[in-house]
């Protein structure tokens, strides 16, 4: 198995990239280990298994950003990835900035994506907006560059959320026209990626507005948790939060056209590790007056020790770089026989 997921380091980490990605990446990563003591202990290879997680630098710079932003985010999302759990010594943690072949690979695969497949991304049509003529060329090809960068490592399984799913069949469908078009049946060039996404949380939503998803780019600090919100903030944040008058139903039929309420028993349901019904079993019937403490303090106990270990890890900033050149060495070399591989199918002469 070869799990690979990235994360744009714009602003904050926040509890929809933790709840819908991140925690999921820090379970695989020790299922993945789990697997490789298995393997070596039946006399196979220890590192058959390998998890690549990186900084989605080189997707950042597809919207308007700020240099030295980009350059403190990147280092902050570093912090932030370790802080919730994954290991640099375990899995290969870098940015794609220190890989060049993350954009050699996409230049190869743009002369296979079609315009058609990319004019079909959703996510192209809400970032760019009214303003589509306005909008970097660098957006519309972004999905390749995605593509990119799960099949320049074989990727077999993408940890992602709801929002990603479409870019990943993209990534299949650029994987399956290369192969199909340039590799012999029993030689493919590529893998074809699965996404994974979480059953508990794939989609969490935002607190001022439970039909749009929790996100960085919302101008609105109050509809989003941030990983390095203090406890008041976050129990503010979460008492502002959105609601209906109605007392919590006891079944999850009865959160049906209650988004908001939906929203936060199903980020309790996440945070406790239990189901919407196991939430209602023990709110329903209460009001949110009782149900929004109860959901802040759980918040403020899964997030308390993260940020503590994030603020921690920040203050050390060689550390930090250290960690990130030694994942993107062992992410240049994991790469190196697919980037070569593709230049060789297309033809194009190297010396
Ligand atoms: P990004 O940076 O927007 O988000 C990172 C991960 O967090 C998930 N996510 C959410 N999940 C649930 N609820 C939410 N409200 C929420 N907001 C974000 C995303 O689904 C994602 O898994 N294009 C990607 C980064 C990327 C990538 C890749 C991912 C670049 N290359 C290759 C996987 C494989 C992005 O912008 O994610």
């Amino acid at each position: 198995m070869r799990v690979v997921s990235g994360i744009q380091p714009t602003g904050n980490l926040h509890l929809g990239n933790y709840l819908g990605a991140i925690r999921n990446w820090v379970r695989m990563q020790d299922e993945l280990e789990e697997a490789n003591r298995a393997q070596a202990a039946a006399g196979g290879s220890a590192d058959e298994n390998q998890c690549l997680f990186f900084l989605a630098d080189l997707h950042a710079i597809s919207m308007p950003h700020d240099p030295a932003e980009l350059r403190r985010a990147t280092l902050e999302m570093a912090a932030a990835l370790v802080a919730c759990g994954i290991d640099p010594d375990r899995s290969i943690l870098f940015n794609q900035a220190q890989v060049p072949a993350h954009a050699e690979l996409q230049w190869l695969l743009n002369g296979t994506a079609r315009m058609g497949w990319l004019n079909r991304m959703t996510q192209f049509k809400d970032k760019s907006g009214k303003n589509r003529e306005g909008a970097s060329a660098a957006l519309f090809t972004y999905p390749v560059l995605q593509a990119a960068d799960v099949l320049l490592y074989q990727a077999t399984h993408v940890p992602v959320g709801e929002d990603q799913k479409q870019h990943l069949e993209l990534a299949r469908d650029i994987a399956q026209k290369f192969n199909n078009d340039f590799a012999s049946d029993d030689a493919p060039v590529f893998t074809l990626p699965d996404p994974i996404t979480p059953p508990d949380a794939a989609r969490i939503m935002s607190l001022r507005d439970g039909t749009a998803k929790m996100s960085k780019s919302d101008p609105s600090e109050m509809s989003r948790i941030n990983l390095t919100d203090d406890a008041d903030t976050i129990m503010k944040k979460v008492k502002k939060a959105k609601t209906d008058a109605e007392p919590l139903p006891s079944e999850a039929a009865g959160l049906g056209g209650r988004p908001e309420a939906y929203n936060l028993v199903s980020i309790y349901g996440a945070l406790a590790g239990t189901s919407i019904d196991a939430v209602l079993a023990e709110f329903g019937g209460q009001g949110f007056g009782v149900f929004k403490p109860a959901l802040g303090e759980l918040m403020v106990d899964v997030i308390a020790p993260i940020t503590a270990r994030f603020r921690a890890l920040l203050e050390d900033r060689e550390a930090l770089d250290a960690i990130l050149a030694k994942g993107a060495a062992k992410a240049r070399e994991r790469g190196a026989p697919t980037l070569a591989a593709t230049y060789e199918a297309l033809g194009l002469v190297r010396g």
